[in-house]
């Protein structure tokens, strides 16, 4: 008997993110299509799919950044549909972008005090104030910064331009800005590619120690080993729908996924 669920399990017992009928088109392109999914807490899911999948615009109609033509979003339990990123934020969820832009004229701790990519609103960190109370928060932040700049081992790169920074690097940085905010909720859109193999390797033992310690991710990958490695469960997208959900090895198997990867019948 199967272990995979035709399209996506829900109901599940505390989710950090959900999605319902979410859809959104572009012209007569339509990008997503009655998306409803669950993320568990606690839990690494995996979102896999062939190109053109439809899974990034899943992230960007999450995280604020498209406005779904129907459906909702809801972080722990808060309706977030049609909220500005930065709100998004505010309720628990980060998300790092497929192709990171690189963060102009800032060093790697500046880049880390500005926060994660588009996400961070206004005025973040005002530059000039008498406040104690501001004071103490950019303190903080900083703390917060060298804490994660160790703990993803890129303290050597503190005080480096962010232009100057390998492709591998930068993804490092990316997650480690993420972190900034603490989420409950981790959205990492293709965390490893382009990135060599040692560097993928020291990737996957980061999220399994964060993961370890509680944090929930919701990951797109095409590297197949590292997801396998990483997710359960594993939910496949196809051409803007859900195919199915399951853990790593049934999903592997199953016919439906090897057919949509082979661009066959689904
Ligand atoms: N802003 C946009 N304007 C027009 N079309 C878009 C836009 N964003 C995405 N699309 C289209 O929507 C479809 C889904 O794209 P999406 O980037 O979500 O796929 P994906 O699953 O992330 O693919 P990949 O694995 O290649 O990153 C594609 O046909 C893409 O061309
Ligand atoms: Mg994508």
């Amino acid at each position: 008997m199967s272990n995979v669920t035709q399209g996506a399990v829900l109901g599940k017992d505390d989710p950090v993110l959900r999605t319902d009928g979410l859809k959104k088109s572009f012209g007569g392109l339509t990008a997503t299509d009655d998306v409803s999914f669950e993320v568990e807490r606690g839990t690494i899911t995996g979102l896999i799919g062939p190109n053109g999948a439809g899974k990034s615009t899943l992230f960007n109609l999450v995280s604020g950044f498209y406005e779904p033509d129907e459906g909702s979003v809801s972080v722990n339990g808060t309706d977030v549909t049609d909220h500005e990123p930065h709100e998004i934020v505010g309720e628990g969820m980060v998300r790092t972008f497929q192709t990171p832009r690189k963060p102009e004229g800032m060093s790697v701790r500046e880049a880390m005090l500005v926060g994660p990519q588009g996400q961070t609103g206004e005025s973040i960190l005002p530059l000039f104030t008498s406040s104690s109370t501001v004071r103490r928060e950019e303190r903080q932040s900083l703390e917060r910064a060298e804490e994660m700049l160790e703990r993803f081992e890129i303290a050597d790169l503190a005080t480096q331009s962010a232009t100057d920074l390998s492709g591998g690097q930068m993804k490092l940085v990316e997650l480690a800005r993420a972190m900034m905010s603490d989420p409950d909720l981790l959205l990492l859109d293709e965390p490893v590619a382009g990135v060599n193999p040692v560097l993928a390797q020291k990737l996957a033992g980061f999220i399994e120690e964060l993961h370890a310690e509680g944090q929930s991710f919701l990951i797109i990958e095409h590297d197949m080993s590292f997801i396998m490695r990483l997710a359960d469960p594993i939910i496949v997208l196809n051409q803007g729908s859900v195919l199915v959900e399951g853990p790593p090895d049934a999903v592997r198997s199953d016919d439906r996924v090897v057919d949509a990867y082979l661009g066959g019948p689904a």
